[in-house]
């Protein structure tokens, strides 16, 4: 596992496979994604040619936001299995050529963590509410102390109930009521996170994707946001703002980055940063911070030459300007897949907006340009994101009301659909119960049709999304040109919207975002296509391929 010493640290370019844990593989029949079903499928994870994957929150939990509410940052939750089972994956994982992040939730805990349980049973003022937000509310007490919104959809305040059973303090939580904000002033909240970061890498755990990175540090005094214009999101950009990317949260991430480069060899960090502004971004990676950032711009850009573009200079600029390399992704769990949202007319990611006004998908179109964006992304330089099943071009899964689990759904009141359709069990047969995720059924229905998506289905299809995936990514690993930080060169495009660039040495990747075949620019041999039908030369509509370019013309 060791990198060579003369070679860079494998976080430059590294694919990492974000493995959302229990809709992955089953391996106890109770429906539910865990250690043992993902032990099973570590083959299908070297053969795919990724580096690392990214395990979502597997810790012991009330689950009421999939494990993004953690009760204890120490224990793995009994369904997925038990922490000694946690260092065998690891091991195995390592043993297989694959690093292991983890996914840490510092801005708040579970409310039925021991300390909020201490805190609610404590006095206003102690130091046990003092490792939270405890405020007394307005208009005396019967109003939340300020006007912040949770990001699911009603105020971020709760009251509680005190000794004597009369409305107590109010309490701040920036997501659902279950996950309290902890208060990052506390000397206790500090040396506890260092302690589950050492914990963990003590174990062998390669790295970890921070969560809501930006939100940790709030403004003295919790002032009111204002609103001005009624919306939530729209003043996360703003100067000063009271909750999001202060100044004073970099003060943490450069504590632990001292603790992750103690460590041989030495551990690393990924930002989950809703950030619109790359500059204000590329702050969290600078030398003595945190490694790469999860690039969320990139994400939400639309699938049009002029704004993927744009995405990839402004990205390729902010983190090069800080020395750090860029990162690519396209889908996570908290958004449509990228299938389902290429496939509408509108397909930037528009944050807060989840429901019928999204319109009607194409999926057919979808996936064609899905197949290119994935040949667009892998071909970037640094380092790539691939949400578990974009390999196998899952779209969303229509998920029956009555089955939805996500609080966005539960707290907006059905107005927000919510990201459960993201997170439907994949399927690895076409047959079976659950199509081979597990032995019996699956904790999220899926949907019809799903096996046709299936693993074995899609093997040895050279037409099939994963024989793509795979080609691409071992063109990755082998190719002198791709992988690494290597500068890229955008070149003459025949049209506006068709993207051409190079790598060196001899690598070319055109992209057509156009509905009619366009004429390959440059002088070389297909080395892939998104479209594995015969082409006659041209890059096919909605589609990339990759080149190796003839001598001639190289530059
Ligand atoms: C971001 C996570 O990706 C999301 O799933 C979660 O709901 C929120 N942070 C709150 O932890
Ligand atoms: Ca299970």
């Amino acid at each position: 596992m060791s990198d060579d010493v003369t070679s860079a640290p494998w976080w430059q370019d590294a694919v990492i496979y974000q493995l959302y844990i229990q809709s992955f593989a089953d391996g106890n029949a109770d429906g539910i994604g865990d250690i043992a079903g993902l032990r099973s499928r570590v083959g299908y994870l070297a053969g795919l040619g990724i580096d690392a994957i990214w395990i979502t929150p597997w810790y012991r939990s009330p689950l009421r936001d999939a494990g993004y509410d953690v009760a204890d940052y120490r224990a793995i939750h009994p369904r997925y299995g038990s922490v000694d089972e946690g260092r065998e994956l690891i091991d195995a994982c390592h043993a297989a050529g694959i690093r292991v992040i983890l996914d840490l939730v510092p801005n708040h805990t579970s409310s039925d963590h021991q300390w909020f349980v201490e805190a609610l049973g404590a006095r206003p003022g102690s130091p046990e509410r003092s490792r939270y937000h405890f405020r007394a509310g307005r208009d005396d007490g019967q109003s939340p102390p300020n006007d912040w919104l949770s990001v699911f959809g009603g105020p971020a305040w709760t009251q509680v109930t005190d000794a004597h059973g009369h409305p107590g303090e109010w309490y701040l939580h920036l997501f659902d009521s279950s996950q309290p904000d902890l208060n990052w002033d506390s000397d206790d909240v500090r040396s506890e996170f260092e302690d589950v970061l050492r914990f963990w890498f003590d174990l062998g755990v390669d790295g970890f994707r921070i969560d809501v990175a930006t939100a940790l540090v709030k403004a003295p005094g919790l002032p009111d946001l204002g609103y001005p214009d009624g919306a939530f999101l729209a003043d996360l950009t703003r100067a000063d703002h009271p909750h999001r990317d202060r100044d004073e949260v970099h003060e943490i991430y450069r504590s632990w980055r001292k603790l992750a480069d103690s460590y041989d060899p030495p551990r690393m960090f990924a930002a989950e940063a809703w950030l619109d502004d790359p500059d204000r971004l590329s702050r969290y990676v600078r030398p003595d911070e945190l490694h790469t950032t999860l690039n969320l711009y990139y994400l939400k850009s639309a699938w049009t030459a002029d704004s993927m573009r744009r995405a990839i200079d402004a990205s390729i600029a902010a983190t090069s300007g800080v020395g750090a390399p860029t990162t690519w992704g396209l889908s996570n769990h908290d958004v449509e897949r990228v299938v389902t949202r290429y496939g509408r007319a509108d397909t930037s990611r528009r944050p807060g907006v989840s429901g019928p006004e999204l319109g009607p998908v194409d999926e057919r179109l979808g996936r064609r340009r899905a197949r290119a964006a994935a040949l667009l992304t892998l071909a970037l330089p640094g380092s790539v994101y691939l949400y578990q099943g974009d390999e196998l071009g899952l779209a969303d899964a229509h998920v029956p009301e009555q089955a939805r689990q996500d609080p966005i759904w539960i707290r907006s009141e059905g107005r927000r659909w919510g990201r459960d359709g993201a997170r439907v069990p994949l399927p690895w047969t076409p047959d079976g119960s659950s199509h081979g995720f597990g032995d019996d059924g699956a904790w999220l229905p899926q949907p019809p049709g799903w096996g046709a998506h299936a693993v074995s289905a899609q093997e040895g299809d050279d037409a099939s999304f994963l024989e793509l995936y795979r080609t691409a990514l071992h063109l990755r690993r082998t190719h002198p040109a791709l992988g690494g930080t290597s500068e890229f060169q955008w070149r003459d495009a025949p049209r506006d919207d068709v993207l051409v660039f190079t790598r060196e040495p001899g690598f070319a990747c055109v992209v057509n975002f156009g509905s009619t075949p366009a004429p390959i620019p440059l002088d070389g041999r297909v080395l892939v296509s998104s479209d594995s039908g015969d082409t006659a030369g041209d890059v096919p509509p909605h589609g990339a391929v990759w080149l190796e370019l003839h001598p001639a013309g190289r530059a």
